[in-house]
């Protein structure tokens, strides 16, 4: 029988992303002030069996083996976070000049063996000192990350020409300041909604600043995105999507795109949200190069407000595959985002910036890692990308998370997500089956 093809347009980018705080450790070397994030991950209780950052993937010291793993993939593009309390260790002021080195020479590095840079300036460690002073919720939080911002593209600039100013802002202002699962902890819908809107400034004031320190870069920014299936046809299950959808989606998209605050959810929050200023929805909303999407799985939204008897049955379910983070495996929702991104918001450009999935991964009696799983959520999820592409939209890139297992925020090191497996006691790396395959794929430039 005739496997088919998925072939891809030439120019299409291959890559695979990591986070400092999740890859980096040497948390209080050289003089990299306190994130938040170390800040949590040592208050006990925060993060499963007490697991830190401290070391992770060590990567601060290995990251030459590193690129040398990220060339032997094959990546074409390699995206990264700058850990801001590394460059500017108490949020702004003095600066880290070995902090800036640090990174100049993992560009460097990149660019010698022909990967591209795709620098994202804040993945959720935030220096300590700024949450001392209020953290997200406190305005001037925004003036320091441009503070930070003018201080990192001054120095990158020139080489790195791919930029995302915030992940997935909707997890540090809400799983962060509401649900109090990230660092910093805390749980108050009004400070998770000042979080939101002083990100969503950050990012507009950076903007001009990035374009001005890095000629004709790209820049965009990475939601994390998840639609939202009615678990019945009910009002009241249609209702409880379009909730669901307005919190995760629409929150930032709206906004990013001019239309301001979505008023269902305004309504909703029945919050006053004195915070906003004239002009900062203007701000906010500056025209990008790309959206970055991270894309991991669906959500069946079940109504809350009514009881199951009052409800209709459930006719929507998930099916039975799921990964170690409790996700369903939905490709799908991947194809049906895209379209949205496009038909719906008109960007230009769009780049999955993560999609992947945690497995129990063992090493086998060989010593080898062999993940089938992860490889068919991978292929199965790039099936969905060329039918998008197929349609019509501009699907430019995709990142694989991760490039190597590593601290899974409050799951600590239970999680593996990576194409290459880490021995956490040693800090071997091993390549895992699915890393292999993807190597093809870039090579094939096709998925089979
Ligand atoms: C995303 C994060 C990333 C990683 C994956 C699994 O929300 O951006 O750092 O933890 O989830």
């Amino acid at each position: 029988m005739d496997k088919k093809v998925f072939q891809f347009p030439k120019d299409f980018i291959w890559g695979a992303a990591t986070a400092s705080y999740q890859i980096e450790g040497a948390w209080n070397e050289d003089e990299k002030g306190e994130s938040i994030w170390d800040r949590f991950s040592h208050t006990p209780g925060m993060v499963q069996d007490g697991d830190t950052g401290d070391m992770a993937c060590d990567h601060y010291h290995r990251w030459e083996d590193d690129l040398e793993m990220i060339k032997k993939l094959g990546l074409k593009a390699y995206r990264f976070s700058t850990a801001w309390p590394r460059v500017l260790p108490s949020g702004s002021g003095s600066v880290s000049e070995a902090g800036l080195e640090f990174y100049s020479r993992l560009v460097d590095g990149l660019l010698k063996l022909d990967i591209e840079p795709y620098v994202t300036l804040y993945h959720w460690d935030l220096p300590q000192k700024l949450q001392d002073k209020g953290g997200w919720p406190a305005r001037e939080t925004a003036d320091a990350f441009v503070e930070y911002v003018d201080m990192i593209t001054r120095v990158l600039g020139d080489r790195v020409k791919n930029w995302i100013t915030l992940n997935e802002p909707w997890v540090s202002a809400f799983v962060g300041y509401r649900d109090g699962r990230h660092a910093p902890g805390h749980i108050d819908l009004h400070e998770a909604l000042a979080a939101s809107h002083h990100l969503l400034l950050a990012h507009g004031m950076a903007v001009p600043v990035i374009r001005s320190n890095s000629r004709d870069a790209n820049v965009g920014i990475t939601l994390n995105m998840s639609p939202q299936y009615p678990a019945s046809s009910s009002v009241a299950d249609r209702a409880a999507a379009t909730w669901g959808d307005g919190y995760i989606n629409r929150w930032f998209l709206d906004p990013l795109t001019g239309r301001g605050y979505p008023q269902d959810m305004v309504d909703s929050f029945g919050d006053e949200m004195t915070f906003v200023q004239p002009g900062d929805l203007e701000s906010a909303a500056v025209p990008l190069d790309f959206i970055g999407v991270n894309y991991y799985t669906r959500n069946i939204a079940r109504s809350e407000k009514v009881s199951e008897a009052e409800n209709a049955p459930q006719t929507v379910f998930r099916s039975d595959e799921i990964t170690e983070m409790d996700w369903e495996v939905f490709p799908e929702g991947l194809y049906k985002t895209l379209g949205r991104l496009y038909f719906d918001y008109d960007f230009p450009v769009i780049h999955i910036t993560e999609n992947g999935a945690a497995f129990n991964d063992q090493v086998g009696a060989d010593g080898e890692v062999d993940d089938p799983a992860r490889l068919s959520y991978i292929k199965r999820h790039l099936e969905q990308v060329h039918r998008a592409i197929e349609a019509g939209i501009p699907v430019k890139g995709y990142f694989a998370w991760s490039l190597m297992d590593n601290f899974e925020w409050g799951y600590g090191y239970s999680k593996r997500f990576g194409l290459v497996y880490v021995d956490y006691q040693t800090q071997q790396r091993i390549i895992k089956s699915s890393a292999k395959w993807y190597q093809r794929v870039i090579e094939t430039n096709a998925v089979e």
